[in-house]
């Protein structure tokens, strides 16, 4: 069964053709970055306007890539949730009229279950497994017991960690979205060089949580020391030990997690998981089995849309066309297997 994945959550509009949930056939990532960058950040209003003058092109790509016909496709899924409103709808509204217009079912996909299915894009990865989905807008540590079924077991209670990355970059003065420039540059620095702070371990269902509001102060605080004439602190050093500090917390709440769930498998996903601190970290844990998605297919993509929906229709599940967008996640359970 062939599949095209539409994935136009937010500054991505990317489309991609995967087969039997595992095969990727073609997989089209138009990237809005430049459109949004002088912003600092992705303005929802450009991001839907330029996804509607896109949307058409990746799938073409998409379908050519792949050598295939429009005849050649046998379901349509796009994301519908979580993300901009806006952007949503375009790729939801095209993935449901394609499917109408060619006879085929189509499926509704929640963004963060895709980043936590991307690994299984190349591997099969045996459940329940303890998934790290950390991205721009998300930070969810939970356990998955199967493709569509994840409790959240912990959360950030302010910013995301992917945003930790980008507000401090931004501070920096590079552009949006920074946390690939703040890991190059952390590579080339001392990570012990600052202690920040890392932030205390809550009890009881707060247990898994993160927070990054007051290592994202104290970075600022030392970047602004370092602005200032005649100061010898190294920009390299304080990325690396801002790196560390943001990473180490996810992981102690992982590690928390895996202490108590007995659990020793882990998947990453969504754009962090491109981190080369973290990879190098968990990849260093002899007693875990550990998954990340090739590089490729940390940020948004189509494929990861695809190949999930390929179980869904195997069920003989498909949505109405009447299913709408939503900006939320909604429909995760919520603090469970908490001791
Ligand atoms: O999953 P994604 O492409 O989009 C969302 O759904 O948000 O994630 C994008 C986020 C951005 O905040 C970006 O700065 C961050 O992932 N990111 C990184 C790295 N590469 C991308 N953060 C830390 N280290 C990286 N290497
Ligand atoms: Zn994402």
């Amino acid at each position: 069964m062939r599949i095209l994945g539409i994935e136009t959550s937010c500054d991505e509009c990317a489309a991609a053709v995967v087969e039997d949930g595992r095969h990727i056939l073609s997989n089209v990532v138009m990237t809005q970055i430049p459109l949004h960058e002088r912003y600092q950040g992705v303005v929802p209003e450009i991001a839907s306007r330029a996804h509607i003058e896109w949307i058409l092109g990746a799938v073409r790509r998409a379908l050519a890539e792949a050598q295939l016909d429009i005849d050649d496709i046998d379901g349509v899924a796009a994301t519908a949730k979580p993300g901009l409103i806006g952007s949503l709808a375009v790729g939801l509204s095209f993935a449901k009229a394609f499917a109408w217009a060619r006879g085929l079912p189509f499926k509704g996909i929640n963004h963060m279950l895709a980043h936590l299915y991307a690994p299984q894009l190349e591997e099969t990865i045996e459940y329940p497994f303890l998934g790290l989905l950390v991205s721009g807008g998300h930070t969810i540590i939970c356990r998955a017991d199967d493709f569509d079924s994840i409790a959240v077991l912990g959360t950030t209670i302010d910013d995301a960690a992917g945003e930790a990355f980008d507000k401090v970059a931004k501070y920096y003065g590079f552009g949006y979205p920074g946390g690939l420039v703040i890991d190059q540059l952390a590579e080339r620095g001392d990570e012990n060089a600052f202690k920040f702070p890392l932030p205390s371990l809550h009890k009881g269902e707060h247990r898994y949580d993160v927070s990054y509001s007051g290592l994202k102060t104290a970075v600022i605080h030392h970047l602004h020391s370092y602005l200032q004439p005649g100061a010898s602190i190294s920009p390299e050093n304080i990325a690396a030990s801002f790196r560390k500090t943001a990473i180490d917390t996810l992981l102690s709440r992982l590690y928390r997690a895996v202490r108590d769930t007995g659990i020793r498998t882990i998947v990453a996903g969504g754009g962090v998981a491109a981190n080369a601190y973290l990879r190098r970290e968990l990849a260093g844990k002899k007693d875990l089995r550990v998954f990340f998605p090739p590089l490729s297919l940390c940020g948004d993509n189509g494929a990861m849309v695809a190949g999930i929906a390929w179980h869904y229709f195997c069920r003989g599940e498909a949505d109405g066309w009447d299913l709408a967008p939503s900006s939320r996640v909604m429909d995760f359970k919520w603090r469970q297997n908490h001791p």
